[in-house]
This record gives structure tokens, sequence and C-alpha cells, in this order.
């Protein structure tokens, strides 16, 4: 009877470890030896691995279903057109659009901060008017934005995010407040340093009340949060293929239709027209419109499979408890190693996803990537995209771990005793 609750705790562990590991027989990639090691992959922040559905679609379309979709009459291009639409549903589905009109294919996050960048200041700012990003944004979602200025007159503000890197509301709502001319809040859901997710409901919430657009980079938050646009009440939100199990070169974006609607296209070319002539050209309706030339069908296709998956398991409880397990046993570990620090850690451990950026007195970052590498680990280093935040931390950049479900608590504890190992023989 005494034993009953530790038994009951342990067949819990098990179920989870279970699980782990029939996920983990979904990607072939994790299977591998790296400089003779078993690959212990923590890169998925930057991009995860492929799943096996996503791959097998990828072949059949490369090899059996290889058409230019939406323009021919024959069967494979009729097939291809098909799949490529599935995908652009099942991201409807996935992020609770509204309508497939609201739902545009671009390359990636990137492709897709450009389009709004650029198309929005040109149909909804004028000279003087400004946008605001965060402090911690990805360059993504800093550079498009500096270039859409540069030609508009337009300028850019920074909202800074607090020493534990969290966003404060009233630093925000004092800003909105202070300046009427900010038109235009483009924010991160959870930065890809940071690893924190950033309360985006509230922010809209106060966006809107100054009548400021909100556009939300989801690179990251579609991979570790549930997303509803339609309860969330965004303008804007975009995420990359890549960084949920899908093909690179794919990406979505999601666009309020009324804006959609007269936001002048970004890329003209094949597909985004409905008539041309030399003296007038009129444009498809949406979501064509934005989606000029041949785009990556194949990979648009996958993300059917893709996303079916990332449903599945942020709906699971246990994988759930799985990722809450990572960050409480890296924190854990992390904080026994000296002079070492994460840089982003919430007050509530509940807003931490298993992204940790380290800063390790003494240790260069990409020193310490190079000898774990050679352990079969492989992590990032440097300024991760993110620039203005990571020279806040550390002049010679920080040491970037990522995990994703399919990661083991093992491969975590592995990590944390080779970190010491490293950070041991490199002080
Ligand atoms: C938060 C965030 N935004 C934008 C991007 C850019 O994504 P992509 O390179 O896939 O366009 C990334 C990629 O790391 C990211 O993490």
């Amino acid at each position: 009877m005494l034993f009953r609750p530790k038994t009951k705790v342990c067949l819990v562990l098990l179920q989870v470890m279970d699980i782990i590991e029939q996920i983990r027989e979904e990607f072939p990639a994790l299977h591998q030896q790296v400089w003779g090691k078993p690959l212990i992959y923590l890169d998925n922040a930057a991009t995860a691995q492929r799943h096996r559905k996503v791959l097998e679609l990828q072949e059949l379309m490369s090899s059996r279903i290889n058409a230019n979709i939406h323009r021919a009459l024959h069967k494979l291009s009729a097939d291809a057109t098909d799949l490529y639409e599935a995908g652009r549903e099942a991201v409807r589905n996935f992020i609770g659009a509204e309508s497939r009109e609201e739902i545009i294919f671009t390359s990636g996050a990137t492709s897709a901060l450009n389009l709004i960048a650029f198309s929005l200041v040109r149909s909804h700012l004028t000279a003087g008017d400004k946008v605001l990003v965060c402090e911690a944004e990805h360059h993504s979602n800093i550079v498009p934005w500096q270039l859409a200025c540069e030609v508009s007159g337009v300028s850019l503000e920074v909202l800074s995010v607090e020493e534990s890197g969290e966003i404060s509301l009233e630093r925000l709502r004092e800003l909105l407040e202070k300046d009427d001319r900010i038109r235009i809040l483009s924010v991160n859901h959870i930065s890809n340093v940071l690893g924190i997710i950033n309360p985006i409901a509230e922010i809209v919430r106060i966006a809107h009340s100054r009548g400021v657009l909100v556009v939300i980079d989801g690179a990251q938050g579609v991979v570790h949060d549930k997303v509803s646009v339609k309860d969330l009440d965004c303008d804007f939100y975009v995420f990359s293929g890549h960084k949920i199990y899908a093909p690179s070169g794919i990406g979505a974006l999601y666009g309020r239709r009324s804006l959609l609607e007269n936001m002048p296209p970004y890329m003209g070319g094949g597909d985004m027209v409905d008539r041309v002539s030399f003296g007038r050209t009129t444009y498809a309706p949406l979501p064509l419109k934005f989606e000029a030339g041949t785009p990556n069908f194949v990979a648009a296709a996958c993300l059917k499979p893709a996303l079916e998956f990332a449903t599945a398991i942020r709906e699971d409880i246990q994988v759930q408890e799985h990722e809450k397990s990572i960050v409480s046993t890296m924190v854990q570990g992390l904080q026994q190693i000296e002079g070492l620090r994460i840089c982003g850690l919430p007050q509530e451990l509940s807003l931490k996803v298993p992204i940790f950026s380290l800063d390790i007195k003494g240790v260069h970052p990409a020193d310490a990537a190079q000898m774990l590498d050679k352990m079969g680990i492989a992590v990032r280093s440097g300024f991760m995209c993110a620039e203005p935040l990571v020279s806040r931390y550390s002049e010679s950049g920080l040491l970037r771990v990522s995990f994703a479900p399919y990661n083991t608590l093992s491969e975590c504890e592995i990590f944390i005793n080779k970190l010491k190992l490293v950070t041991d023989m490199l002080k």
C-alpha cells in the first residue's frame, strides 16, 4: 500500500517513455550515428526532423505526381492541385482560420513577413507612421520592416523586454498611449532565443484597443503552443513548415480577409492574375493574388501529414507532460553548472518551452558547440538571427539547445553531463 503511489509514478513514466519511443520511430533521421556516436538532435528550433509520412508523400509526389498546379486540365495536374489545396486546408484547420482565402502559401516565415511588411505598409500606412517590433525578434521580423520603412517614410520603434525576457504589458500600453503614430505591432509568439510564450492574446487586445494592427511571428509558436487565430483575433500570423516536421521551402501566412483584400500583391507573375494586358492588369481573388509563380507544391502538400502529427502530439497530455519534464530537468541540471546563465527564464516556468539559450562564463559558444558535435550532440551557437537581443546577453553569442517531442529525458540528461564536461575542459 505504502509503495503504490511510487509504482504508479513509475508506470506513468514507462508509458510516457513508450510514447516517445513510438514517436521517434516516425523520424528516420534520428536513427543515425554522427562521428561514430548516436545522434542527439537538439537543434529543433532551427529545423525539426521530417516525419515519415511527410517523407513518403514527398517521394510519391516527386516520383509520380509531379505536375504544375492550378494550370493544366490533365490528371497529374489535377492530383497535384488537390494535394496542394489539401495542404492549405490543413493549415486553415491547424491555426483555426475561418476560410481558405485567408491562408497564403509562402516559402517560409521570412517571406511571409516580407510580404506583410511591404504590402501592408503600402496599403495602410503613410509617411510619419510607425511600426513597433519587440527587442526579441528574429531578423526576419526586423529587417523586412526596416526595408519597407526606408521606401515609405515610416519609422521603426522597439519595445524592449524585461531582464527575464518577458514582455511588459504595462510598458506596451504606455508606449501605445504615448504615441498614436504607431499603426502596426509585429511581435513573436515565442522567441527563438528565449523560448518564452508571450501573452499574445493580451497583446492583441491592448493593440486593438488603440487601433493598432497586430502581426504575429509564429515560427516557434505553432510548434509549442495551441493557436487559434479566430480566438486570438490577430490580424496576421505566420510560420514555416520546416520547424514543424515538414520540408523546407514552405510556410504559411494567415491574414484577416478584409485586410488582405485591400493589400496590393507583393510579387507579380503567373497564377496571381485575373487578366493581363499592357494597359492594365487585374488580380486573381484571394489567396492566389499573393501566390505568384510556381509554388513549392510538394512541400505545401506535405504540410498536411506534418500538421496532422503536430495536432496529435499537442493534444496528447502525456507528450505535454513530457515537454514540461524536459524543461524542469534542463533548468535544474543547468543550474548546477557554475558560471552558466539561462537567458530567458520567466517567473512562471509553465511559460517556458524547451528552447534554452545559454551564456557560460569563460566558454565561447562556438567552441562548446563544436565539442558537443564531436560527441554526437547537435546544438546551435552564435546570434541565432536575433543579434539585437543576443548582444544584450553576450558579445560572442550564446549556445542554444532546443528540443522536440521526439527527444527523450535521457538525451536531456546526457546533454547536461556532456555540457559539464565540455565547460570544465574549456574554462
Ligand atoms: C521566431 C522566428 N521567426 C522567423 C524565423 C524565420 O524562419 P525561416 O527561416 O523559416 O523563414 C525563425 C527561424 O529560425 C524564427 O525562429
